[in-house]
């Protein structure tokens, strides 16, 4: 469904975009489904399964490498989708747009290719106490390697990075600051654009882990000045296996390739191999086409949806669904940031995140329970996980309702 943002939709109109989804309409446990596990893994609208099945029935071969017609066909539709990445995210120029597994793939590669060219013995690395598991170990392993160690920006109860202490943390050792611009976690929106502001004073670059911001933000890398910004497909409605990194042309063009084999490369003798140009000389072996014709169908989803009416449609929904969490009697919500995007994490008082989980599940109820691959901020809060709710724009009012009857009942059987 197209819709203009200056159209204020109605539950009716949420309706007929849910008709996108076909995973949206089916039955759990004989109850209807309620999707409430969106920063896990957003459901495919059809544009993006059709896309993909059409690629597969009609225009699969292999990108870069045969003069014949599918070869040349399938690298242009390729190309192009790296060309609509770059405008999404208003990046200068497409050989900024490399393609990878995913936000985690992205971060090991600059974690190691960066690493490998700028970190030396006692340099430091910067991140924040919220971050994701795949925003630290990737450091820690370059860290090992190089000799340099990791430091880390503190958080406030509410969730929300402490703006002088990171300003003290910088300093002539720190080569990289890396944060993710919303928390999977606590929803916290993070002040990225000043924490590049600073960081650049010193001329430190700055990666952002934007896996949980593209879906719901309108990103700019050149308004925001990012360094490197790493993003899934899979939580932006399109297919798992492929996620983007974009990186400044200055800083990939210095960086070592981060793997070798077929691609990356101008020519290999045995005495020696010339490297691709950018970005094919970070894009060894066949990369994921169907993945990135997906990735393609779900950014026009996106497009045509527009970030006008997402932001308004999840702000509604956040608002909504905390207000009602917070009628519920021994529940108490982590991640109270000023700034926070469309997901609740949350305890129920003396009642383990599991056992909820599975009692929502029995109600047909998706959320996501434990630790969130964010034990470091677990501890911070010391606690062992929480129960996570979170939107996407095709969730409703109703959902939410739901959910809040299925905690009520988790009360009731749970509760001390
Ligand atoms: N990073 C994903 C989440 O937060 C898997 O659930």
């Amino acid at each position: 469904m197209q819709v203009s943002p200056s159209i204020k939709l109605t539950e009716n109109d949420i309706m007929k975009i849910r008709n996108d989804f076909p995973l949206l309409s089916q039955k759990v446990h004989g109850k209807p489904l309620i999707y409430l596990d969106n920063a896990s893994s957003s459901q495919k609208p059809k544009q993006v399964i059709d896309a993909i099945s059409n690629y597969y029935l009609n225009e699969h071969s292999n990108v870069h490498r045969g003069v014949h017609y599918l070869s040349s066909a399938a690298t242009e539709k390729y190309e192009a989708v790296r060309e609509k990445i770059r405008k999404f995210l208003n990046a200068a120029s497409s050989c900024e747009i490399i393609f990878t597994k995913g936000t985690t793939d992205s971060i090991n590669l600059v974690a190691s290719s960066f690493g490998k060219k700028f970190i030396q013995k006692n340099d430091e690395i910067i991140i924040s106490e919220m971050e994701h598991h795949s925003n630290i170990v990737p450091w820690q392993m370059i860290c090992d390697e190089r000799g340099a160690k990791i430091r880390v920006i503190p958080i406030n109860d509410n969730g929300e990075i402490l703006m002088d202490e990171f300003n003290n943390l910088l300093n002539e050792k720190t080569k990289i600051v890396a944060v993710s611009h919303i928390s999977n976690t606590l929803g916290t929106i993070n002040p990225v654009k000043e924490i590049i502001y600073l960081s650049h004073k010193r001329n430190i670059p700055v990666l952002i882990d934007g896996a949980q911001a593209i879906p719901h933000l309108k990103v700019d890398v050149k308004e925001l000045d990012a360094d490197f910004y790493c993003f899934s497909s899979h939580k932006a409605y399109g297919p798992t296996g492929v996620g983007v990194l974009f990186g400044k042309e200055k800083w990939l063009n210095e960086m070592p390739p981060y793997q070798g084999g077929g691609d990356m490369i101008k020519s290999v003798t045995f005495e020696k191999t010339i490297y691709n140009e950018l970005p094919q000389k970070f894009e060894a072996g066949t990369p994921p086409i169907a993945g990135v014709v997906g990735l393609g169908a779900a950014i026009d989803y996106i497009n045509n949806i527009g970030f006008d009416f997402i932001l308004e449609r999840e702000n509604e929904l956040l608002e909504y669904a905390t207000k009602k969490l917070l009628n519920i009697k021994g529940l108490k919500i982590y991640g109270n940031s000023k700034n926070k995007g469309a997901a609740i994490s949350f305890l129920l008082d003396g009642i383990h995140p599991y056992d909820v989980g599975v009692i929502l599940d029995q109600l047909g109820i998706a959320v996501r329970t434990g630790h969130h691959c964010t034990q470091p901020l677990m501890e911070r809060f010391r606690i062992a996980g929480t129960v996570r709710a979170s939107f996407a724009f095709y969730n409703t009012r109703e959902e939410i309702d739901q959910l809040v009857s299925g905690l009520e009942k988790a009360k009731k059987l749970l509760g001390n």
